[in-house]
């Protein structure tokens, strides 16, 4: 039988915290009921005593919530406890997070007490909180940097008095998760009523172990984690809820597990990075950008021959639809004609050559080819040999400088240049073209457009030529938009008969 491991979510709490994070109570309602879609066992509303739009958030949650408990925080002390309790007075299933610093720092430097007086405090906060709630999380702030013996005295009174869920957080993020465990250990080993309560981790991210520790943690006896969606927080953050399932979830072997349903993890996370706007970092475990794609080659042949080459997690699973395949200079051939395939081209393997030569040009002067590039380049591989064809081209042009264009056309196999000036370089270039040729053309119709936002994307060139009353196509696309319109302007020539 798997254990379960409860999940505490502190994203409309600590998560909040974070400058320019501040979500309104409306918003806060809505990451609530994703929450509890996603599955988790308890929501941090917020922070009633500290202002009165978090008062206001916690006592609305508390409506709007039926299945997650609904929690609130308090510092150890009378007056927090009771605005916390009148906060939840709707909450189905309510519970009060009590607590104080446990560290010599925040005994000395912060409350400037002595360690009994905490252990005094710890418990009457308890024992208060519990006149209102039957369910009370006590806190021992900056836990991570507390002496063990002394946390497992305040552990012990703060459940003789009543906590049902004991929290040491790693206020600081400075554990190392071989410490964290031990010290979750120890508690198990040395408190003696600790079967009374249940262990919950928090952990912060300063150093980058926050996930870390959390597992630590729980393998060493801990059975509720504190996270965050995309693990917002203070500083460097928290744990991130969607770290700490993929973990527990790939690796079953451990026999634990949470009630969240993946596949809105995805959703969730977008939801919370969009309303706080706060960006996913692209490279984020499990819901960044670039978690499920692959751009060099071998990884893109690897998850084509067999997903589970490259990937440890399905996709779908997290609620993505599929992983990517990012095309760029190191790609390969397999994916360039997977993605092909997908868009219904289907190429003969020279004709898949031809194409890949053309794609790893473009790839060399653009990061990332897109689909409407593929098409463009499928169109050319269609379209064959051109009669002209554009060798050289060479601009000067700027500010207070007289445009001037030299061409290179190969004409029936030999090389051809020609310098002409213009008003702008196109101008001068489609001259230098025309003193090459023997046909008198007049140019009709000339579109630039640009296919994507981006500055380093492909302009995409249409052109009309009249000849002898009859008019003649012609089109390009480059990321040199001079470059597309002169092979657009001899595209439309070398269909002249
Ligand atoms: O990091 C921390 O110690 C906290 C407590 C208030 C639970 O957020
Ligand atoms: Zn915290």
């Amino acid at each position: 039988m798997e254990d379960k491991v409860i999940i505490f979510d502190t994203t409309l709490r600590d998560g909040e915290q974070v400058p320019g994070c501040q979500l309104n109570t409306v918003e806060k309602i809505e990451v609530s009921r994703a929450l509890e879609a996603l599955g988790v066992d308890v929501i941090e509303a917020g922070f009633p005593i500290s202002s009165p739009g978090d008062f206001r958030s916690v006592v609305e949650i508390s409506k709007a919530i039926t299945s997650p408990v609904i929690c609130a925080l308090t510092r150890a002390v009378k007056k927090d406890i009771e605005v916390a309790a009148e906060a939840l007075q709707y909450a189905k299933r309510k519970r009060i997070h009590t607590g104080i610093g446990t560290s010599p720092y925040h005994i000395k430097y912060k409350i400037k007490t002595t360690p009994e007086e905490i252990l005094r405090r710890a418990a009457d906060a308890v024992k208060y909180a519990k006149k209102f709630v039957e369910d009370v999380e006590f806190y021992a702030e900056d836990a991570g940097r507390s002496d063990n013996e002394y946390l497992a005295k305040v552990i012990e009174a703060v459940i003789k008095a009543g906590a049902t869920v004991v929290n040491i957080p790693d206020t600081t993020g400075y554990c190392l998760p071989e410490e964290y465990g031990t010290k979750i250990r120890y508690l198990k080993e040395n408190v003696t009523n600790i079967d009374k309560a249940v262990i919950s981790t928090h952990c912060h991210n300063d150093l980058g172990m926050a996930t870390a520790n959390t597992i630590m943690g729980v393998l060493n006896g801990a059975r509720q984690v504190e996270v965050t969606m995309n693990g917002i927080g203070e500083r460097a953050g928290n744990t991130s809820l969607e770290e700490v399932v993929m973990i527990l979830k790939s690796h079953h072997n451990l026999g634990l597990k949470t009630d969240i349903n993946s596949r809105l993890i995805f959703s969730t996370s977008r939801l919370v990075s969009t309303l706080m706007s706060m960006p996913v970092q692209a490279n984020k475990a499990i819901v960044g950008r670039n978690a499920f794609a692959h751009s060099s080659g071998i990884h893109q042949d690897g998850v084509l021959k067999f997903r589970e080459n490259y990937e440890i997690i399905d996709p779908h699973e997290v609620g993505i639809k599929e992983s990517s395949i990012i095309l760029t200079a190191r790609s390969g051939r397999a994916a360039l004609n997977h993605r092909l395939e997908s868009l219904g081209y289907s190429f003969g393997k020279e004709e898949l050559d031809d194409l890949y030569h053309r794609f790893l040009l473009l790839a060399d002067k653009k990061k990332e080819i897109n689909d409407e590039d593929l098409r463009i380049l499928s169109g050319e591989v269609y379209s064959g040999e051109r009669a002209l064809k554009l060798e050289l081209l060479q601009i000067t042009c700027g500010k207070s400088t007289l445009p001037v264009a030299t061409v290179g056309i190969r004409i029936n196999g030999e090389v051809h240049t020609s310098t002409a000036t213009g008003n702008g370089p196109i101008d001068a270039s489609f001259t230098a073209v025309r003193q090459l040729i023997s046909k008198t053309v007049h140019l009709e119709e000339f579109l630039i457009q640009a296919i994507t936002k981006g500055s380093d994307d492909i302009g995409k060139v249409h052109i009309q030529v009249e000849h002898q009353g009859k008019i003649y196509y012609g089109f390009s696309a480059n990321t040199d938009i001079i470059t597309a319109s002169v092979e657009a302007f001899i595209d439309a020539i070398s269909k002249i008969k």
